[in-house]
């Protein structure tokens, strides 16, 4: 299901996995096979702490950090920024600090946010960056700092992340139906669902190509949450029924982008295509319906 070119490296690498416990890090977890992996969360490595970060680099000695914590509360955000920025921007500067003193190279992982969602065609790797919310802020300004610190440094942009072990769309469209007989899911917002596992597969050839610059690694295609919620239903094989709404009826403290499609341009060209996010739901729901 992944092309992929041949692997540039042959022997396994030491890799550290920052943000071990959340969505993606699990699934890095699980995915990855091929390396020494060591993984940490939050209680054995707050990326605020400078200083606990180096000496957590200095003990792992990593060939690549994957740096896939954050704070992702996108409408938290919105009323704690300076928690936002303490995290998701002075805390990724920490690791890149730190994988810098320590001759490491680092990938981390961004979001479409950074856009502002006004474009209606695939947003390719150098749009320019406009982030209308306090998280994509805070990822936009470390994506800039880890850029400075670390010119090598690979940035990883994904979006509607779904998968097991952590909260997402799909389960929660799933534990609504099962108790009503109709749903409102926004239809004005366009984007492409993410299945952790294939993302995770996808920076594990990125980190084995030695890849640098910035990367848009989606599911291919794009829906709107409405026809993502439609398609679960149909998956799951239930009957409620799925009603198209808008947005200005779900006020949210974070405006969502109407439209964040990352192009997979820069994944094709270094031979990586990720599958269909149809084709990642069914896989998603035969392992947990
Ligand atoms: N979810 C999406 O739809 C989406 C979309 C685009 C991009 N992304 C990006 O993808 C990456 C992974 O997202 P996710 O959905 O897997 O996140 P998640 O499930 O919310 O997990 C967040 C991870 O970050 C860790 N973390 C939080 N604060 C930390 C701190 N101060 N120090 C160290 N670790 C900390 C958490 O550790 P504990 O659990 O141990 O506290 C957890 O492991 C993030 O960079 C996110 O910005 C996500």
């Amino acid at each position: 299901m992944f092309q992929s070119i041949p692997c540039h490296r042959e022997q396994p690498m030491r890799i550290t996995i920052l943000g071990a416990t959340g969505l993606l890090g699990k699934a890095l977890m699980g995915e990855w096979k091929e390396d020494e992996v060591t993984g940490f969360g939050s209680a054995d490595g707050d990326i605020r702490d400078e200083t606990r970060v180096l000496n957590l680099v200095q003990r792992t000695r990593p060939d690549w950090i994957v740096l896939a914590a954050a704070y992702t509360d996108v409408d938290g955000c919105e009323t704690n920024r300076d928690l936002a920025f303490d995290v998701n921007c002075r805390g990724a500067v920490n690791v890149a600090r730190a994988a810098k003193q320590h001759g490491a190279r680092l990938l981390f992982v961004s979001t479409d946010y950074v856009f502002d969602g006004t474009k209606t065609t695939p947003y390719a790797a150098d749009d320019p960056r406009s982030p209308r919310t306090v998280y994509g802020q805070s990822k936009a300004e470390a994506e800039l700092q880890l850029s400075e610190i670390l010119p090598e440094c690979c940035i990883v942009r994904t979006s509607w992340l779904f998968g097991p072990g952590g909260k997402c769309f799909p389960d929660t469209i799933l534990r609504l139906a099962a108790s009503r007989p109709h749903l409102e899911v926004v239809g004005d917002q366009r984007g492409s669902p993410t299945y952790s596992q294939d993302l995770a597969r996808a920076i594990v050839q990125l980190c084995r190509q030695g890849a640098s610059g910035i990367v848009h690694a989606t599911n291919r295609g794009e829906c709107s949450w409405y026809e993502f919620a439609r398609e679960i239903i149909a998956g799951a094989g239930l009957a409620t029924v799925v009603h198209e709404t808008t947005s200005d009826k779900f006020v949210r403290p974070a405006k969502r982008p109407h439209y964040s499609v990352l192009s997979p341009e820069t994944l094709e060209k270094r031979g990586i295509a990720m599958p269909d996010w149809r084709n990642a739901l069914q896989r998603y729901l035969a392992r947990t319906t």
